[in-house]
């Protein structure tokens, strides 16, 4: 039986989740549009309703950000937020932007990023984040596939974008944000939004309008644009509020980048749209300084995911060394939350860490262990009042509790993707009889929580992020000495899974540790540091299907020792 740690006693939660079972029987998503004036004639802007509803309130001159640099800070009020943004807005729109556009950022945590989204979406065209480890092959695919107008990154960044921008047609603009003198098809940054006006019409965009995309990994294929719409917001406002219990004096920090969805859905747009300070931390981890930045900025509610907390733990008593007194709610996502680290989370900051489980897809959080509810090690807790979750069977019949199967919702929701980017084909695949499939598989115990028990698919989650075998893959059989590669997950007591490679040589190749090391050095320049395999082995042949298909599952369950399965559609 599982221990059930009690509330912390500081939380303070929105008063429709003081009552769980009640809100979750009647609440409805049009109370939440009601709730704040989020339209205007039916139309709304996700930026507007994030920053600018409180730069023309008596918030405007509370910090909206406080950006940390390794050896500068910076503050910002929500009222220079809201007119920097203005600025950037103009200065897309003298350059001639459509609604609709695609305009990527490639840029580390600085402020820039911040701005530059916010003006973005102020035009009512498409923003796109790029977590700044990406390489050529990464950045190609993204600003390939989206068809981006406009790319706005720096000095050292753009080299990367160079090696690949003979290829992207589409590219027409390139914002350099740290330098004066730039080249003929570049614009600096900085010049441009001297001259800039600090008033901008917001775009008014109806609800279902797209308004940022971000590409996540799938089993099969290269990554898929995932588009959210401007209607989102209202999601990420009251989930902030219900889930990461954000209020008036908090100081919030969100480690995630906003190159992945929690950085761009719970790092910017919620808690500025519920007016709290965000604390962005543009350095490494290093448990040091992750401790550094809670006492400095007395952080309050911190969001961060399994991997940083283990690597925290690992660092043994360091949180001694830190007032940390000021933490009153913590909140992980994006890997199972197991149930040890929630008890070392009680013995480091004296209240239990509260899982919760979403995806890119969903733009929101959908299952949690909220402030009012005791929490369940181990468990992802249970479905916000407004989503419906199931668990279900291949036919999309709803399983007994304590049973296997997917993870399914009703994809009704404000937050929910509206398409895949030029590929509905994908979009499709996603839904069956009703259900929205997650492609992961859990099991719903009879009190209401539910327990993630693994991917339904090959995609593998490592340190908390979500890598596509293929991609791994395509990187290692350009490499002349490989011919084929399948590449797994493999459990890994620190980052949940570590990416393992079975390579088979090409004729005239033996293994070494020589041959070794010069892969590892070739895929290190083609992939992002989290996507690159940390354990090789080379093999003759991998297992196949009679249409060719590399079953990763074979090498998974050979690699852990586990029955391999139903093997009758196999090649041998
Ligand atoms: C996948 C989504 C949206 C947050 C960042 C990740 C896994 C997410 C949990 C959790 C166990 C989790 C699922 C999901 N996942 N949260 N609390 N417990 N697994 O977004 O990169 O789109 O990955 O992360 O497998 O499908 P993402």
């Amino acid at each position: 039986m599982e221990t059930i740690i009690e509330k912390s006693r500081t939380i303070v939660p929105d008063p429709i989740l003081r009552d769980y079972d009640d809100a979750s029987r009647t609440f409805q998503w049009k109370d939440a549009y009601d709730r704040i004036e989020w339209f205007d004639d039916g139309r709304l802007n996700i930026a507007a309703s994030a920053v600018d509803r409180h730069a023309g309130s008596w918030r405007k001159n509370k910090v909206a950000l406080y950006w940390q640099g390794n050896d500068r800070a910076r503050k910002y009020t929500f009222l220079e937020l809201s007119n920097l943004s203005n600025q950037f807005a103009n200065v897309l729109t003298d350059t001639g932007i459509e609604k609709g556009d695609r305009v990527f950022i490639f840029l580390p945590r600085v402020p820039e990023l911040y701005v530059s989204f916010l003006g973005i979406l102020k035009t009512g065209a498409i923003a796109g984040t790029m977590f700044a480890a990406f390489g050529p092959e990464g950045l190609y695919d993204r600003l390939h596939d989206s068809g981006a107008r406009y790319l706005i990154t720096d000095s050292e960044l753009k080299k990367r974008v160079y090696e690949i921008k003979d290829d992207l047609p589409d590219l027409e603009h390139i914002f350099v944000i740290d330098e004066i003198d730039v080249a003929d098809d570049e614009i600096s940054y900085p010049e441009a939004m001297k001259t800039a006006s600090r008033t901008f019409d917001v775009a008014k965009m109806r609800p279902e309008d797209p308004a940022f995309m971000l590409y996540t990994s799938g089993t099969t294929g290269k990554p898929k644009g995932v588009v959210h719409k401007h209607l989102a917001i209202v999601q990420q406002h009251v989930t902030t509020e219900w889930v990461l219990d954000l209020h008036e004096d908090d100081i919030y920090w969100c480690t995630a980048d906003p190159g992945w969805v929690t950085g761009v859905s719970y790092g910017m747009l919620g808690p500025w749209s519920c007016g709290s300070s965000v604390v962005v931390y543009d350095g490494r981890f290093d448990p040091d300084a992750w401790y550094g930045i809670i006492e400095r900025y007395q952080v309050s509610v911190w969001y961060s995911a399994p991997t940083a907390f283990r690597m925290l733990m690992r660092a043994g008593e360091a949180y001694k060394n830190y007032d940390l007194s000021t933490l009153r709610h913590i909140c992980s996502v994006g890997e199972p939350l197991n149930a040890e680290i929630v008890h070392w989370g009680m013995k480091a900051f004296e209240m239990p860490i509260h899982d919760n489980y979403w995806q890119t897809e969903t733009g929101g959080i959908l299952i949690a262990n909220y402030p009012s509810m005791p929490v369940k090690p181990g468990w992802m807790g249970k479905p916000i009042p407004g989503i419906s979750a199931a668990i279900v069977d291949g036919d999309g019949n709803r399983v007994p509790y304590n049973t296997e199967g997917d993870l399914a919702l009703t994809p009704d929701f404000p937050s929910m993707m509206l398409a895949i980017w030029k590929n509905p084909a994908k979009y499709a695949e996603y839904f069956k009889k009703g259900w929205y499939l997650t492609g992961d598989r859990a099991l719903q115990h009879e009190d209401g929580y539910f327990l993630f028990i693994g991917r339904a698919d090959d995609v593998i989650l490592t340190a908390g992020e979500r890598v596509g075998p293929f991609e791994v893959e395509s990187a290692l059989i350009e490499h002349p000495a490989i011919v084929e590669a399948g590449v797994i997950g493999k459990p890994d007591q620190l980052r949940g899974e570590i990416i393992k490679a079975f390579v088979v040589l090409a004729p005239g190749y033996e293994p070494s540790d020589d041959l070794e090391s010069d892969i590892r050095k070739f895929v290190k320049t083609r992939l992002a540091g989290h996507a690159y395999p940390r354990e090789f082995e080379f093999v003759k042949t991998l297992p196949k299907t009679r249409s060719g298909k590399i079953v990763r599952r074979m090498l998974r369950a050979k690699e852990l020792g586990l029955p391999i399965g139903d093997i009758s559609t196999l090649e041998e």
